[in-house]
């Protein structure tokens, strides 16, 4: 994870799902590498941008305004063509044109094992930055965009829980997440809803629906969110199971998909961006590589990436617990 290679340009790019946040991280790395005297190019559209030799120049000003915004400036991509050892060559080759020594590669899992695979063939330092908003990697509390995400979401369940108390109605709300519930655990709290169907928790459709039952003696609305990856399917699966056993319900069915993606990030996910962005660039200065850079319990860490990608990390299970109590 350590070494001294000699740097003065760095390569940054923003890879897989985009999360909000991404721009204030971008806007760090290239900000704090200039401060260090170091040039810093954008690679446009992640790997596949790299091996198409998609680069330009970023300045300090180039960067301007961009803290606010989602999405990301540098555009993102999954590559098929990176996960081939062609692919990372001519990736390489790239790197090898514009004279860039060190990559820092903002994204997911996808993208750190890219980077492993790059520097496992050719070398290249990379330092990594966690931005999806999934949550799901090891070596950080939280991943750039998930603060924003899970907030854009609670924002629209809110609204829906409106609409469901006025018609007596069961709602089931989709959210994001791939095959983890980190978004849906938090929705959930956040919410106040009744239930939440997650990959992590083997959960059976009988137990949601004797919880639906009971709740429906007392209140007027139901909201249960169900992660995307949960194993009895998509939020419509699991209503159609539902209304199976409880047919007299008046049900309704939201995913809320890409709209979690998208919006000005939270405060949280700008410090955090901000704050882990001029990290990666000190990190490669003092010579560490082939890891994500992470906030655990407020200090910055780097964690190898085959940990990051490879660790699978837990759900607080204290907000697991503390879920039925607060339904009641
Ligand atoms: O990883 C981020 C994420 O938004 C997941 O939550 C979701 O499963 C996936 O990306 C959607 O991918 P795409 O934008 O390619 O449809």
């Amino acid at each position: 994870m350590s070494g001294s290679p000699t740097i003065g340009h760095i390569g940054v790019f923003t890879s897989g799902g985009d999360s909000p946040g991404m721009n204030a991280a971008i806007r760090a790395v290239v900000r704090a590498a200039a401060v260090s005297g170091l040039r810093v190019s954008g690679i446009l559209g992640g790997y596949e941008g790299l091996i198409q030799d998609r680069v330009q120049p970023l300045g300090p000003r180039d960067v301007s305004n961009i803290v606010q915004r989602g999405g990301t400036i540098l555009r993102s991509a999954r590559s098929d063509a990176f996960r081939t050892p062609e692919g990372r060559a001519l990736a390489h080759a790239t790197l090898q044109r514009h004279g860039i020594d060190a990559l820092v590669a903002i994204g997911g899992d996808g993208t750190f094992t890219g980077a492993m695979r790059l520097t496992e063939e050719h070398g290249t330092p990379v330092i990594g930055l966690p931005g999806t908003i999934d949550n799901d990697l090891a070596g950080t509390d939280r991943t750039i965009g998930f603060d924003t995400a899970v907030n854009t979401a609670v924002e629209a369940i809110d609204k829906i829980r409106d609409t469901a108390s006025a018609h007596d109605r069961l709602f089931f709300v989709e959210v994001m997440g791939r095959d983890t519930g980190f978004i849906a655990l938090a929705c959930a709290i956040a919410s106040g809803a009744e239930y939440v169907m997650l990959p992590e928790v083997p959960q059976r459709i009988e137990e949601l629906v004797s919880a639906l039952a009971e709740a429906k003696s007392t209140k007027s609305s139901s909201i249960v969110i169900v992660a995307e990856g949960d194993e009895e399917g998509n939020a419509f699966a699991v209503a159609a199971k539902v209304k199976e056993q409880l047919p007299q319900f008046d049900m309704r069915v939201t995913v809320l998909g890409h709209l979690q993606r998208g919006g000005s990030p939270s405060a949280i996910d700008r410090v955090l961006a901000s704050r882990l962005g001029v990290a990666a660039v000190e990190h490669l200065l003092h010579g560490t590589q082939g890891a994500m850079l992470g906030e655990v319990c407020g200090r910055v860490l780097a964690t190898p990436f085959s940990e990051a990608v490879g660790k699978r990390k837990s759900l607080d299970s204290h907000l697991l617990a503390i879920l039925p109590i607060l339904a009641t």
